[in-house]
């Protein structure tokens, strides 16, 4: 369903009456494009402490315009506000910020370039675990990091967003994966995040096709963000295998016709659904998607057992019973990817959705606690949490309460498929092994939940 009122907002009378009235005005976000290949078109500015270096050992790859504050001579050009170009990208290295005194580094750094940022500006912060620093005044100025990066990207305008990355010791050898990630815009829709790296001994070699040779199995791919992440699988090099329920067979083979992959028609809580599965597969699994997700929503007085039941069936058990059966068979290979699609009410409760956010909920815990155990065969397991997201699912929300999704987020809009799809296939890529047990929000930085 499109959303009319981005393009009002972003009309020229729509743009001045919204200023004038001060409702909400959403940019239209950039999106990746098909044949593009670098993740940052424009200006990267790198800036800060150690980690800085790591970033400029391959930010070439990144973009040809690498810039820095400083004037010493070396691969970047001096940046100065208000003469420099706009910046599209920008990583400051905050890890050696170990004292509350040190922290105004992070004003002196962002300020001057906050009236400077292009359209759709995608930054980064990098630090130090605090859980892993044993002076606590070191680990108190760490996590000061988290109140300013949140805070932070909520300030950006015109389709801004901010991450913190901690960097694990051992794990700056992984950087490029996730800066291509959140420096380009395949990260559109995800903003405010706080995610943890740590090191990981499988690179990707082509990154142009990062996930060449490795076979996916996406559930509820016949629509909606199932079909979005086998397409952007598929894209990205994977031969995929599409799963949906019988209803859903004749969408199911066009889209399976459409990207050359295979299809299954199953429905995930048949009782022989995990031996249908396995026989089927017989050539192994390097990532599983589970995508396949209802609703049933009423409020607890109002809910019926079947309704509950059928929630917690499909979204929390099958993914725990069908990843379980594919892991003691040894179908799912070492070094694989399991990525489970939960949701932000999972983490936030929504009303009307006791069974769904359990579910979610029950699948953000299962990545935390089955990540250290899976994590000695090089398999991770993590948890997407989308926000409003147009599709199908989406359009059948109260006008009222749908306008209201889609405006409470620092983005002032839903997301697309495409930006669950971007986010799931960079966690399917051999190098975010670096990235277990975590759930990864793509929801504009949604005043829902924490
Ligand atoms: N749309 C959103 O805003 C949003 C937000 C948060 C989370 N999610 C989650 O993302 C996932 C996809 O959502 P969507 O909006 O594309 O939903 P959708 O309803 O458009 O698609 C879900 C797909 O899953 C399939 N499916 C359902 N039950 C199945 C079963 N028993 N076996 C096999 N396949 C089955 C359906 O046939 C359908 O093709 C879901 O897990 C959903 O909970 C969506």
């Amino acid at each position: 369903m499109s959303d009319r009122y981005i393009d009002f907002a972003n009309s020229s009378i729509g743009h001045r009456l919204v200023g004038a009235l001060g409702l909400p005005a959403p940019t239209r976000l950039e999106r990746w494009q098909a044949g593009r290949l670098r993740p940052v078109e424009g200006a990267l500015l790198i800036g800060g402490g150690p980690l800085a270096e790591h970033v400029s050992a391959f930010a070439n790859r990144l973009t040809d315009a690498i810039y820095s504050y400083s004037t010493e001579p070396s691969i970047a050009t001096a940046w100065i506000p208000g003469h420099g170009p706009k910046l599209k990208a920008v990583v400051f290295d905050a890890s050696d910020l170990l004292h509350a005194d040190q922290l105004k580094q992070l004003r002196e750094f962002f300020q001057p370039l906050m009236k400077n940022l292009d359209h759709c500006a995608h930054l980064v912060i990098l630090g130090r675990d605090p859980q892993t620093l044993r002076d606590p005044f070191a680990a108190s100025a760490q996590r000061a990091l988290e109140g300013f990066s949140r805070s932070l990207a909520k300030e950006l305008r015109n389709g801004g967003t901010l991450q913190l990355i901690y960097v694990g010791e051992g794990a700056e050898a992984q950087l490029e994966g996730p800066l291509r990630f959140f420096l380009s815009p395949k990260s559109a829709f995800v903003s405010g995040q706080v995610l943890r790296l740590t090191p990981c001994s499988t690179p990707v070699t082509d990154w142009t096709r990062p996930l060449a040779g490795r076979k996916a199995l996406v559930t509820g791919a016949a629509r909606g963000i199932g079909a979005a992440i086998a397409e952007t699988l598929a894209r990205d090099g994977a031969d995929v295998i599409l799963l949906d329920v019988p209803p859903a067979k004749t969408d199911l083979e066009a889209l399976t016709a459409r990207l050359g992959g295979r299809s299954i028609t199953l429905d995930i809580c048949a009782e022989d659904a995990a031996a249908q599965l396995i026989e089927q597969l017989s050539d192994g699994l390097d990532i599983v998607v589970h995508n396949a997700g209802i609703t049933r929503d009423k409020t607890l007085a109002n809910m019926t057992p079947e309704f509950w039941d059928a929630v917690l069936a499909v979204n929390l058990n099958a993914p725990q019973v069908l990843t379980k059966a594919l892991l003691d068979s040894g179908t799912l290979h070492d070094n694989g990817r399991v990525i489970l699609l939960a949701s932000i009410s999972g983490i936030a409760g929504n009303r009307g959705q006791t069974n769904y956010a359990a579910s979610k909920a029950g699948l953000i815990g299962l990545a935390q606690a089955w990540a250290p155990l899976l994590s000695e065969r090089g398999i991770s397991i993590n948890a997407v949490a989308p926000g409003f997201i147009e599709t199908q699912m989406t359009a059948r929300i109260p006008f009222g309460l749908r306008e209201a999704g889609r405006r409470m987020s620092s983005l002032g809009q839903g997301g697309l498929p495409q930006d669950v799809a971007e986010a799931v296939a960079w966690l399917a890529q051999p190098g975010t092994g670096a990235f277990t047990g975590q759930a990864l929000r793509v929801c504009g930085q949604s005043v829902l939940g924490a």
